[in-house]
């Protein structure tokens, strides 16, 4: 029964896992005629190939190869399988038992052999040569190995073979040209090698060939324009190589062809603008990371099945001129950094065509030249949208209104751009947002009370803006935020408690070159997670609180150009992490604490212009002249070094 079901199984894609279905049937099988195998005596040959594999096998340690002993019928030991009728092994399957060893060259001894699958161990050594005796084998999967080598030229010689799976090893030299004549191979994986040379030409001969994954190897040259004859071709993965040239334009002859990945290699000249006719099944496109150029191919809106269009990281012409709206099933269109946009208004009108792409959940147009004010119609996209990037680009006008319809948004990055107006109050309803990036704008207005609403949000960027008014105390909501960025706007007022109450800020709290107003709170001692606090350039006034010292994360610390007075805290001594602390021009008085010069890795310190008074201390950083200034203080320099 198992070897009808192998001669006759057709496997369709994912093929993936093909192989190891195929093994459970067979399996199943073989406990079923287990019995019968013990009467029918046995097969010397098959016996001591399989006792010398067990042999090499150096670490079981699920004891799969104790069954491997004579008081059972070598048919009956774990992971083998044996034909009904010859009782010769057909099938040996010892996936995924933590084994490790090398394999023996006798399994070249069993010569009934039909699927082979030693998946997912720690086999080292090279593949036996003597498995190109192998004449009947169909499947063979030694993929998540340790084995190296090369691949032996004999394997060519297994002409009945279907599947091949060598990925995740550490097999090194060339793809030997020989494997071309595997005339039956539907499914050849070498993922993860360190594979070098060409793929050879002769691959154009395995006109069986559906799946081909030569991902993360080195592979160089130009790709065989006879992979264009392969006209069973499904899938093509060539991403992570080092394939340069142009794509042979057979490739794109293809029909069959479902996904093709190229990404990060050094493919050049432009992509035909027949493309999306050619190619009419196609659901994964990935070219990103390559030197590809020309415009985008407007056929591309007749491949209908798209599900992934990946251009980033090309140098192509800029104009977008794709209609995208007949791609229903459209999820990823990553268009970022492919030298894109003219600046223009109109450069951003492809997006209005995507709003009927109902399955669209990533959208990368950044660093890109697009000009224009973001339409409207961005807030009919997909409420399926989770990643939204346009950050560097020339955008200008508003941020529409209703950015609040696209409800899954996790990600909105608008940095770098020239927006303006406020920042729309609808973002509120944007409950799972978790990072929002608005930084280097011209936004203007107050931020919105409704930003407390983001109860996910970890990261918040909002500098360099022209924005007003107070901090809203409602952040104190955003329990989850790691780091807050409103530096370099137009912020006045005291500096909510509810912000310091963030004990989750962990990355940076950033409200620099505001016009704060008001004490630093006793809450800043709830940061106790903060590695870097920079309130330099406001308006703070009063001392700093001794609750500083609960701060332990601490390394840089900039409260730089303030009206802060009092003492320097002595709560500060328990801090050890800082690297750079920065209280210049302050009004700060009272003498410079001694510890100062037992923090370790304390690099910089300038506590220029305040009114400190007494000695310098002369360890630790204070030994270092240019990491220290105390200039416009009335102190006594002890040492002879000449400070700031
Ligand atoms: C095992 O099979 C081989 C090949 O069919 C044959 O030459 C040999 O005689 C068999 N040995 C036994 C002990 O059956
Ligand atoms: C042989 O294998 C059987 C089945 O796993 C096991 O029960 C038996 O203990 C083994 N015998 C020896 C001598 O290891
Ligand atoms: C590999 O084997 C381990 C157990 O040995 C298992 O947990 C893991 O899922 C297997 N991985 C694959 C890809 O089969
Ligand atoms: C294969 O079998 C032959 C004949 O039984 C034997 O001489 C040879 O040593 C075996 N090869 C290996 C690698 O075990
Ligand atoms: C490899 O194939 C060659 C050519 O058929 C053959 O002469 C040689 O014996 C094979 N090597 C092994 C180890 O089987
Ligand atoms: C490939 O080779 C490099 C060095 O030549 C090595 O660092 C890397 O681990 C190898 N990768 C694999 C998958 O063997
Ligand atoms: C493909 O196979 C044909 C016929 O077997 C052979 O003539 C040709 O050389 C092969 N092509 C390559 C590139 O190996
Ligand atoms: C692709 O197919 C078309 C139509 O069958 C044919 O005219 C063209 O020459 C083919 N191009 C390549 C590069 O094979
Ligand atoms: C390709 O798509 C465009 C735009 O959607 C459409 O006008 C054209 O008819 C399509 N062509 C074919 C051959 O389907
Ligand atoms: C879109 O995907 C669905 C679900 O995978 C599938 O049933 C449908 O045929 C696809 N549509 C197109 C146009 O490929
Ligand atoms: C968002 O926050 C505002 C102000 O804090 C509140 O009035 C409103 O009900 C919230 N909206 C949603 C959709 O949660
Ligand atoms: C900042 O605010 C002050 C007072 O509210 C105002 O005079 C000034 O023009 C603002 N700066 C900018 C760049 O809007």
């Amino acid at each position: 029964m198992g070897l009808r079901i192998l001669q006759s199984f057709v496997c369709s894609v994912p093929m993936l896992w093909c192989l190891s279905m195929l093994l459970l049937l067979l399996y199943t099988a073989s406990q079923r005629t287990a019995l019968a195998a013990t009467r029918l005596g046995e097969n010397e040959t098959d016996h001591f190939a399989l006792l010398s594999i067990k042999a090499q096998i150096t670490h079981d340690p699920m004891l799969i190869t104790s069954s491997w002993n004579d008081s059972l019928h070598f048919c009956q030991w774990k992971g083998v399988l044996c034909g009904r009728r010859h009782r010769r092994v057909i099938g040996l399957n010892l996936q995924s038992y933590n084994l490790a060893g090398s394999i023996s060259p006798a399994i070249g001894n069993l010569s009934f052999l039909r699927i082979v699958s030693l998946m997912n161990n720690s086999f080292q050594g090279e593949i036996p040569h003597e498995m190109g005796r192998l004449f009947r084998l169909r499947g063979l999967d030694l993929g998540i190995n340790l084995l190296e080598g090369k691949i032996p030229v004999n394997l060519s010689h297994c002409s009945n073979v279907r599947f091949l799976d060598l990925r995740q090893n550490k097999f090194i030299g060339n793809l030997p040209k020989e494997l071309g004549a595997l005339s039956q191979l539907v499914l050849l994986n070498i993922v993860s090698n360190n594979l070098t040379g060409v793929i050879p030409a002769s691959f154009g001969n395995l006109s069986s060939l559906e799946f081909l994954s030569a991902r993360e190897n080195k592979l160089e040259g130009n790709i065989p324009g006879s992979i264009g004859s392969l006209k069973s071709l499904i899938i093509l993965r060539l991403s992570k190589n080092e394939l340069s040239g142009m794509i042979p334009l057979s490739i794109y002859n293809l029909s069959s062809l479902t996904s093709f990945w190229a990404s990060f290699n050094q493919f050049q000249g432009s992509l035909p603008q027949t493309l999306g006719l050619t190619l009419p099944k196609i659901r994964n496109l990935v070219f990103s990371k390559n030197q590809l150029s020309g415009s985008i191919p407007r056929s591309i809106a007749n491949a209908s099945r798209l599900e992934i269009l990946d251009l980033q990281h090309n140098k192509f012409s800029p104009g977008v001129a794709v209609d995208f709206g007949n791609l229903k099933n459209l999820s990823k269109l990553f268009l970022s950094t492919s030298g894109l946009g003219t600046g223009d208004v109109n450069d951003l009108n492809f997006i209005s065509t995507l709003v009927n792409c109902s399955e669209l959940v990533e959208l990368y147009i950044g660093n890109n030249g697009f000009g224009g004010v973001l339409p409207n119609s961005i807030a009919n996209l997909s409420t399926q949208l989770q990643h939204l990037i346009v950050g560097g680009n020339q955008i200008s006008g508003n941020i529409p209104a209703d950015i609040g319809n696209l409800v899954s948004l996790n990600t909105l990055h608008m940095i770098n751009n020239k927006l303006t107006g406020s920042i729309p109050a609808s973002i509120g309803k944007l409950h799972k947002l978790q990072l929002v990036a608005f930084s280097r704008n011209k936004l203007s207005g107050e931020i919105p009370l409704s930003i407390g609403n983001l109860t996910l949000l970890t990261k918040l960027w909002l500098g360099e803006n022209i924005l007003q008014g107070n901090i809203p105390s409602s952040l104190g909501n955003c329990k989850g935020l790691l780091l807050l960025n409103l530096r370099t706007n137009n912020l006045t007022g005291s500096i909510p408690r509810e912000v310091f109450g963030l004990s989750s800020l962990s990355i940076s709290l950033d409200l620099s070159q505001n016009s704060l107003s008001g004490p630093l709170p006793l809450e800043v001692g709830n940061l106790r997670n903060l590695g870097i606090l920079n309130i330099s350039h406001n308006k703070l006034s009063g001392e700093i609180p001794s609750s500083l010292g609960n701060c332990i994360s601490l390394q840089y610390l900039y409260l730089h150009n303030n009206s802060l007075g009092g003492a320097f805290p002595q709560s500060l001594e328990s801090l050890r992490a800082f690297e750079d602390i920065d209280l210049a021009h302050n009004n700060l008085s009272g003498v410079i604490p001694k510890f100062l010069g037992s923090f370790r890795v304390l690099r910089n310190l300038n506590l220029s212009f305040n009114d400190l008074e007494g000695e310098v201390p002369v360890h630790g950083v204070f030994k270092n002249a240019s990491a220290v200034s105390v200039s416009r203080n009335t102190c006594i320099q002890v040492a002879k070094m000449s400070f700031g």
